[in-house]
């Protein structure tokens, strides 16, 4: 069994690290703080496009309404240091996915690669879609798919805890 001290640390992977995974280590971080899981979060982007950019000002306004603060910086995914500080790369689609996996260096860094969609216990959707281009109401769809994921990830954690 796991050490309950042990942390769990999780890293929410997408294309700019502006709109999608800083919401997801967002809203996680608040329904893991509700659960009091023993979490480390934190997010990344497979382009350096946007490094040290704060989340996109419309991902912002959508957290805001729905009660939550992102607070964190655009960092590109880091190959050399992220797959031996995290335990789970968490992809937002399917194309972040590929871009991590090829950067892979072994088998165990493969295995720590997971995407969002597959935590969904409410919602259905093949990926979470890149709202970049999208009116206010992508940005929403985002947040409504990342809540559904985020307690669908905190009831994973909890069942693997407790093995
Ligand atoms: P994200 O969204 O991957 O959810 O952060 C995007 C942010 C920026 C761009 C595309 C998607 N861009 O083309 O700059």
């Amino acid at each position: 069994m796991k050490n309950p001290i042990d942390k769990t640390r999780i890293l929410f992977v997408c294309l700019g690290n502006i709109c999608r995974s800083p919401a997801a280590e967002t809203i996680f971080k608040a329904v893991a703080t509700k659960h009091k899981l023993n979490v480390v979060v934190d997010s990344a982007g497979t382009s350096a496009w946007h490094e040290g950019e704060l989340t996109d000002h419309r991902m912002r306004e959508s957290l805001q309404k729905y009660g939550y603060k992102a607070t964190s910086l655009s960092r590109p995914f880091r190959p050399e240091t992220d797959f031996d500080d995290f335990d789970m790369i968490i992809a937002m689609d399917e194309l972040n996915y590929i871009d991590i996996q090829q950067l892979a260096r072994n088998e165990t860094d493969e295995k720590k690669l997971f995407k969002m969609k597959d935590f969904f216990i409410g919602q259905k959707a093949d990926f979470i879609p890149d709202p970049y281009y999208s009116g206010p109401s992508g940005f929403d769809l985002v947040i409504n798919l990342l809540e559904d994921a985020s307690q669908g990830l905190v009831n994973h954690l909890k069942e693997k805890n407790a093995n």
